[in-house]
């Protein structure tokens, strides 16, 4: 008899955006007339930059000749990334990494997920509520107890340090959902708390490419000592439309520790490493090509338009919501914004409403968690058309 892991059975019976989607299909197909604007899931909108088409182009033919042709690659990646993003992501921030404490893979969500493998199942975790599922969901199915850290309107959607100790924390900043951002000085509580606990700091910086003010740190590393109790996440998936080519990051510094139960040390980066050998083969050359060709002058140049104009987005949703009345957080450093339903009505229900009404999608805040209840996310990732015309539904049918 095969038994099954029972912290499955304990886990929502459909992963949120799964759940959303199929909601969409139903209502598309009863309504095929209704042009539907999907502001739901933070996909990206823009098609991939020249540089990065002209570089898989000559990676593509480089496959096709017997003195280019890759077969199996590092499983960690190859250098010239490794080194392009030491150089471009850290090296410009006074960050010293070496390339191999960076880890390519096929996306932050892998990885956010994978990362529990090599941390035991007794540790507890804390997690922010609302969270990025993914983080909750893979310490659910392992069965991990967790501390959740409310974010609300009350301590402006930044957590709180954990009353009681953990091992681990997860913080995304900017953050999915709510868009807030993290001071230096906010950061460097919990790098703080992480080395007085000997906790683990697994911090998600996906959207770190939207952040304009240049108080706000882009990297945990920027905070001195980080290295010793974060490992962090990056993707080219938000900032460079990588979201269906699948290119990713993991930063585990060597001078970061974990411990046996004798309180033996023992290094993270060997552990990942041979987790990573074990169950990857690597990113393909070609898109590894891609997202070396991000950190080119072009690249870089036709990159920051992109992002520019999603961050425009982000402010007509934002300011056209609160000319609706809205109460509304984020859309600023952050591609999220993050708005408080009608008194009387849950996110659910507002969901309901609005793609009923305005034929809008979005994403409910109850599913990011029960703090997220009375809140819902709309994404500044649709073409600007899609953007001001869903504001402009929201207008004249949702107030
Ligand atoms: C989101 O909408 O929260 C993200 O796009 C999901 C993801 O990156 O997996």
């Amino acid at each position: 008899m095969s038994l099954v892991n029972e912290n499955f059975l304990k886990l929502q019976d459909s992963y949120l955006f799964s759940t959303i989607a199929k909601k969409v299909e139903k209502f598309t197909k009863e309504n095929p007339d209704k042009k539907v604007i999907k502001l739901g899931i933070g996909d990206v909108t823009k098609p991939i930059v020249p540089a990065c088409i002209e570089a898989m182009h000559k990676a593509v033919e480089e496959m096709g000749t017997q003195e280019g042709f890759k077969g199996y690659g590092p499983e960690q990646g190859y250098d010239f990334l490794r080194k392009a993003i030491v150089e471009n992501d850290y090296k410009t921030r006074n960050v010293e990494l070496e390339p191999d404490e960076i880890f390519v893979s096929d996306g932050a969500k892998c990885d956010c997920g994978n990362i529990v493998d090599i941390f035991s199942k007794e540790n507890k975790v804390a997690i922010t509520n609302p969270v990025y599922p993914v983080y909750l969901d893979t310490n659910m199915m392992s069965g991990r107890n967790i501390v959740y850290l409310p974010v609300t309107e009350e301590n402006n959607f930044i957590p709180e340090l954990p009353k009681e100790k953990v091992d681990m924390i997860y913080l995304c900043f900017p953050n999915n959902p709510t868009g807030t951002v993290l001071s230096k000085e906010e950061l460097k509580k919990w790098v703080d708390y992480a080395k007085e606990n000997k906790s683990i700091i697994l911090y998600d910086s996906a959207y770190e490419a939207f952040i304009t003010d240049e108080s706000i740190p882009h990297s945990i590393y920027e905070i001195e000592g980080a290295k010793e109790v974060a490992i962090e996440f990056k993707s080219f998936s938000k900032t460079a439309g990588f979201t269906g080519l699948r290119c990713a990051y993991v930063v585990v510094p060597k001078a970061l520790k974990g411990y046996t139960k004798n309180g033996e040390e023992v290094l993270l980066n060997k552990l990942w490493n041979r987790r990573t050998c074990t169950k990857f083969n690597g990113v393909s050359y070609v898109i590894q090509r891609a997202a070396e060709a991000t950190y080119s002058e072009e690249g870089k140049k036709q990159i920051k338009e992109n992002i520019k104009s999603y961050l425009e987005n982000a402010k007509l949703i934002k300011t056209g919501l609160e000319e609706a009345g809205f109460t509304v957080y984020g859309g600023e450093n952050s591609p999220y914004i993050w708005l408080k339903v009608p008194k009387g009505m849950t996110s659910w229900e507002f969901f309901d409403k609005l793609l009923e009404k305005a034929n809008v999608v979005g994403t409910p805040g109850s599913g990011f968690g029960d703090f997220g209840e009375g809140y819902f996310r709309l994404t500044a990732f649709g073409t600007i058309e899609n953007s001001k015309e869903a504001i402009r539904r929201i207008k004249e049918t949702m107030i």
